[in-house]
């Protein structure tokens, strides 16, 4: 980069939450950012919201829209410094109930997307020799309970391909760099919600009872970081001048991993498994419950 000019970022997933926040935040800090959007009016709202900020189109699920998108960055900036992968939604559903169609959406976005912008961008980032790509992973990129087990799949995957990509792309002076949110509050729930209805809505699901109660646990977090926190930690990942391989937003998301790795598994999955409520698909939990219903019902 010659003195004076910007270091130029593109994001994907703009248009809300930590997409959002992360191009505002970069655009503050005297980035040119590129804040792209799946439609170009799901990112209409940042126009204008700051003079270092352009809106762009992106879909992330199309390889042809990551190619020109990216090559648009090239053309109006000439290089891009920083990459942020954010692009990413949940599908919730128990293993079973997940088809293939569901498994491949999942995917589409979450790793392939984020893959093909990594491929589109690193000829450049290798030219320059720099750059720095950041992955947004999720705690759910490390530990995978139950009704998550698509969008879990999809982070670890992630996860994998960063770790291989890191060493890879590290001779040329670019780093990759995954990060791992916990709860943020977001509309990411409610989008889950929207993209999983047509597997909760599945009456015949032997968990079809469990989905009700359950998902509140997930949806209506009583915690959480504000998209602005996890925008915050990216601007300081791509500030910083050796990164490390991996970063949390809050030291409890660290307690809280670290503990599933001392804690037996056996505890962790009772644990769990009662707080959304499997243990009452046991057998004699059901007949259980089923009387209970009848006797009040009588
Ligand atoms: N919220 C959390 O608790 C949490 C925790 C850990 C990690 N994360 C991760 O953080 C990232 C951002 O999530 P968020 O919480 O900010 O949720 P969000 O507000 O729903 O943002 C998700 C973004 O991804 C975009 N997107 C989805 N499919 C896309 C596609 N095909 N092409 C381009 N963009 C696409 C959405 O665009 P549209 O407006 O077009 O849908 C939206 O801008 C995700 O990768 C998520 O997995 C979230």
């Amino acid at each position: 980069m010659t003195a004076g000019t910007h270091p130029v970022a593109l994001i994907t997933g703009s248009s809300s939450g930590i997409g959002e926040a992360t191009a505002t935040t970069l655009a503050g800090l005297g980035y040119r950012v590129f804040a792209s959007g799946r439609a170009l009016e799901n990112v209409e709202h940042l126009r204008g919201r700051s003079p270092s900020l352009e809106i762009m189109e992106i879909d992330v699920a199309d390889e042809d829209s990551v190619r020109r998108g990216v090559q648009r960055v090239l053309d109006a900036a000439g290089r891009i410094d920083v990459v942020v992968n954010n692009a990413g939604f949940a599908i919730f559903g128990a293993v079973e109930d997940l088809d293939r169609e569901a498994l491949r959406r999942q995917f589409e976005v979450n790793v392939f997307g984020a893959m093909s912008v990594c491929r589109a961008v690193l000829p450049a980032m290798r030219r320059q020799r720099s750059g720095c790509i950041v992955n947004v992973s999720s705690l759910a990129g490390r530990i995978s309970p139950p009704l998550l087990g698509a969008y879990c799949a999809s982070k670890f995957a992630l996860e994998a391909l960063s770790d291989s990509l890191r060493v890879e792309a590290r001779p040329f002076g670019i780093h990759v760099v995954v990060l791992e949110p916990g709860a943020t509050l977001t509309r990411f729930p409610d989008r889950a919600m929207a993209e999983s209805a047509n597997v909760l809505a599945n009456t015949d699901s032997i968990y079809a009872s469990v989905y009700r109660g359950a998902l509140a646990n997930y949806t209506t977090p009583s915690t959480g970081v504000s998209s602005k926190d996890v925008a915050r930690r990216i601007a300081h990942i791509v500030r910083t001048r050796h990164p490390a391989a991996r970063y949390r937003v809050r030291w409890y998301d660290t307690l809280a991993l670290a503990l599933t790795g001392i804690l037996p598994q056996r505890v962790l999955d009772f644990g769990v498994s009662r707080w959304i409520g499997l243990q009452e698909l046991r057998p004699g939990r059901q007949r259980n419950s089923q009387e209970r219903n009848g006797a009040r019902n009588s």
